[in-house]
């Protein structure tokens, strides 16, 4: 895949993602009203790069082609959405369902069953109406909806163990489901702050 060949094809994955971040910015307004706090801490997109891509494909043994990238990979474009609470996450996921131009295109909970090494977080892959001259085509977009709890621990992992080779890996990998254990009590304690449990001055 030529440098060339690889932004004409990432184009309409950037559009369908603008798209999304547009929709993700009107629920952060307006999911609860004003009077409550907002549902989103922050968001983050990326675009996967040329080499991340061929390296996908090579690992799948497919031939690094624009074809395959379109036919095996839907994480070609990523949105991050970090929020204050699991109720939030859930919240915004029962908004973005309802989004009737918007498909499901695969979802996986992780928070209500969290991975064997601790990660947590929503993910789903959702198809995004991108319209051209032509007519219409639906581009995937992975989300992942984290706590920030959820995201200091993923961040940190992703960083230190995910995909590495470590001699120490056993020991940290199991330090690190520990931490991913107080996490969850720690975020459930907040959860018991939140909002629906306060009056706001
Ligand atoms: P990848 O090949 O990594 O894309 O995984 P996948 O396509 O099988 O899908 P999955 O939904 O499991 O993971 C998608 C993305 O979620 C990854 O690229 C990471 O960003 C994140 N992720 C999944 N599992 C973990 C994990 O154990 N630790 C961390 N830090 N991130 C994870
Ligand atoms: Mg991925």
């Amino acid at each position: 895949m030529t440098n060339e060949e690889y932004h004409t094809f990432i184009q309409p994955y950037a559009d369908a993602s603008e798209v999304l971040l547009a929709r993700l910015n009107v629920l952060k307004h307006n999911l609860y009203g004003e009077a409550s706090g907002e549902p989103i801490h922050n968001i983050q997109n990326r675009m996967k790069k040329k080499e991340s891509i061929e390296g996908k494909l090579r690992k799948k043994e497919k031939e690094a082609t624009i074809m395959n990238a379109k036919d095996y990979l839907q994480d070609i474009a990523g949105v991050r959405v970090i929020c204050y609470f699991v109720e939030d996450i859930y919240n915004l996921v029962d908004s973005l369902k309802r989004q009737t131009d918007l498909i499901v295109i695969r979802e996986c909970d992780y928070i209500s069953k969290p991975k064997p090494n601790g990660y947590r977080s929503y993910h789903i892959i959702v198809g995004v109406p991108v319209y051209c001259i032509d007519g219409m085509e639906y581009f995937p977009v992975e989300i992942q909806l984290r706590t920030m709890s959820m995201d200091f621990w993923a961040s940190m992992e992703h960083r230190i163990l995910y995909k590495m080779e470590r001699d120490d890996r056993e020991k940290l990998a199991a330090e690190l489901k520990e931490y991913a254990e107080h996490l969850v009590k720690i975020e459930r304690r907040f959860e018991q702050f939140s909002v629906g449990n306060a009056v706001k001055l």
